[in-house]
């Protein structure tokens, strides 16, 4: 019998070896390139159920590794479907090397695997169409409820782990400790139902175990005979960790090289549980400060993840729940965020102002954590965090709106710049711009649309989750050149802060325009006078120089 574990930590440490991560998304891919360079010898493997993905993957890996063996690491264009600072030197060097994509893992694999990372997706359980045509009250209503977490790809991907060692019928991989940590973003508690659904799979296959356990291993069958010892195998071969997540995309590498903390979540009174945390924990530590590195109970564990995002989403809709005074009285909320900020208590980041914050996970856990509340009946508290997003989707309707009524006023097309929910990624979720897009499909509006890293696809696919029909979609031009996107156009709105931006000469996008073009600029990124000098009409968020000649007269 192959008894890897022993006591002794360090040794266990240098014994792990083998690493297999299900799920090939965002989290999955860099956390796994990270370790696969920290450490070169170990053995990482990533699995997704869809093929196309790891197709994808390996495809433009050996495309990547190929031109840099060829031309000079420069000049190499990526075509990897993650846009990431930093990610595209560091995966090249451990792609095929010792981290491999693969569709299916094999019995050995199995055999050989020590560390599970699952890192599948958990959306929220909403089907309904995202709505842009409705109003506050009824948005607030919907809110209030709250969303649940979608567990479905936690629960089917760790089935099919403990489905695949039982048909292994290899005592070996049935009696192999591994650990499993699970990194998808969850409600609380959900690593004890991971326990207990692991259980209740071994306890209804029990007849399968004891047919594979034979004469010789006769000792084994004890594992089985009662629910507790059933429990008791679980704790020891599925020994389970929660390691909540916290990179976010732009700064994912930094935040995974050098992150604020790292939180180790153990199943309270499971000495396992709680040993495979400090195995893991002497992992980390080898590129990670002792002290950041926190050992604590799985509920408080994943309820700091959870609890993060929602105090992010809070600070963001409190900075955006001033823009509209500053925009009538002429304060500057840049400089309020600015000034604000300076105390120490409060600290800078996370007050920029902003359309409303997109993305996947703020709005997705705070409505978790509304949920959480409501169905326990802790209604004030569900209230409290309902205004959060209700503030979010007040901004973007407020905007959209002022946006409309600007192109309307002109009978003109509108111009959008940046697609994807913030600058420098080409992840479209729960994107500002599009939510303004299906806003102006809504009204009628004609748009052009460009984005240096979004494709047409990528948009397309993301819009049939609004409210609109693909009918409307013909109101829509897509541009590959932004220049073209200017002509017959008077509105010109930067959704996000793409760093290419800055680079842009305005006085030619200004020529490319019509008369009385108005620019909305929703990240800062010009400087008001400057843009006035060229002959803007201009909207900032949360800024008014009070002069209607030089400002956007909605
Ligand atoms: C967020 C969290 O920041 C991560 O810590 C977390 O791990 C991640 O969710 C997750 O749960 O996976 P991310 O969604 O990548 O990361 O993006 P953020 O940088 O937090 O930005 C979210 C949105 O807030 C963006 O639309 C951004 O433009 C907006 N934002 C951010 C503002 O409007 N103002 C700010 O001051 C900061």
């Amino acid at each position: 019998m192959d008894c890897r574990f022993v006591d002794d930590l360090q040794t266990n440490q240098e014994k792990i070896n083998n690493f297999l991560c299900l799920g090939s998304g965002y989290v999955g891919v860099l956390t796994m390139t990270v370790f696969a360079s920290q450490y070169k010898n170990k053995k990482f493997i990533i699995n997704d159920k869809f093929k196309n993905v790891i197709d994808k993957w390996n495809n433009s890996g050996k495309i990547l590794r190929k031109s840099i063996e060829n031309i000079n690491k420069d000049d190499v264009q990526s075509n990897l479907p993650i846009v990431e600072k930093n990610f595209h030197n560091l995966f090249s060097n451990v792609f095929n090397e010792n981290l491999f994509f693969k569709n299916f893992y094999s019995d050995e694999e199995i055999l050989a695997t020590d560390v599970v990372f699952v890192c599948v997706n958990t959306p929220s359980l909403y089907s309904n169409k995202i709505k842009t045509n409705i109003s506050i009250e009824q948005i607030e209503l919907e809110i209030k409820r709250g969303i649940e977490h979608d567990m479905r790809n936690v629960f089917d991907c760790l089935e099919e782990l403990c489905e695949r060692i039982l048909q292994s019928k290899n005592l070996l991989s049935i009696f192999k400790e591994r650990i499993i940590i699970q990194k998808s973003t969850v409600p609380i508690e959900t690593l004890k139902l991971i326990k207990d659904k692991i259980f209740k799979f071994f306890k209804n296959n029990r007849t399968r175990i004891l047919e594979i356990i034979d004469a010789k291993n006769s000792h084994l069958l004890e594992y089985f005979e009662y629910d507790h010892k059933i429990f008791e195998y679980v704790s020891k071969y599925f020994k389970l960790v929660n390691i909540p997540e916290f990179l976010a995309e732009g700064s994912a590498i930094n935040n995974l090289l050098c992150p604020d903390r790292v939180l180790l979540g153990y199943i309270k009174d499971d000495k396992e549980s709680y040993r495979a945390s400090l195995i893991i924990k002497s992992i980390y530590e080898k590129w990670i400060d002792k002290e950041k590195i926190i050992l604590l109970d799985s509920t408080s564990s994943e309820m700091t993840k959870i609890v993060s995002n929602a105090f992010l989403a809070q600070r963001i809709s409190s900075i955006n729940s001033i823009t509209g005074i500053c925009e009538l009285y002429g304060a500057d909320i840049n400089i309020l965020s600015q000034t604000v900020g300076m105390d120490s208590r409060i600290g800078k980041n996370y007050l920029k102002a902003s359309m409303g914050f997109g993305g996947s996970c703020l709005k997705k856990d705070t409505l978790s954590l509304i949920f959480f509340l409501s169905s326990n009946n802790l209604v004030v508290e569900a209230n409290y965090w309902t205004q959060v997003l209700v503030l979010n989707e007040f901004q973007r309707l407020r905007i959209s709106e002022k946006i409309k009524n600007c192109s309307l006023k002109r009978n003109k097309t509108v111009t959008i710049f940046g697609l994807s929910f913030k600058g420098d990624t080409n992840d479209v979720r729960g994107s500002n711009s599009i939510f303004l897009i299906s806003y102006l499909l809504n009204h009628n509006v004609q748009i052009k649309l460009y984005d240096p890293l979004v494709t047409k696809y990528e948009l397309e696919n993301e819009l049939k989750m609004y409210d609109n029909d693909e009918s409307q979609w013909v109101n829509m031009t897509y541009c590959d050149f932004y220049l073209d996107s200017l002509i017959d156009s008077s509105v010109l709105v930067f959704c996000n802060n793409h760093s290419y931006f800055n680079n842009f000469e305005m006085e030619k996008l200004y020529l490319k325009m019509n008369d009385d073009a108005c620019l909305f600029d929703l990240y800062d990124i010009f400087c008001l006078e400057n843009m006035k000098k060229i002959g803007f009409k201009v909207f900032k968020l949360g800024v008014n120089d009070l002069n209607p000649n030089n400002f956007i007269n909605i």
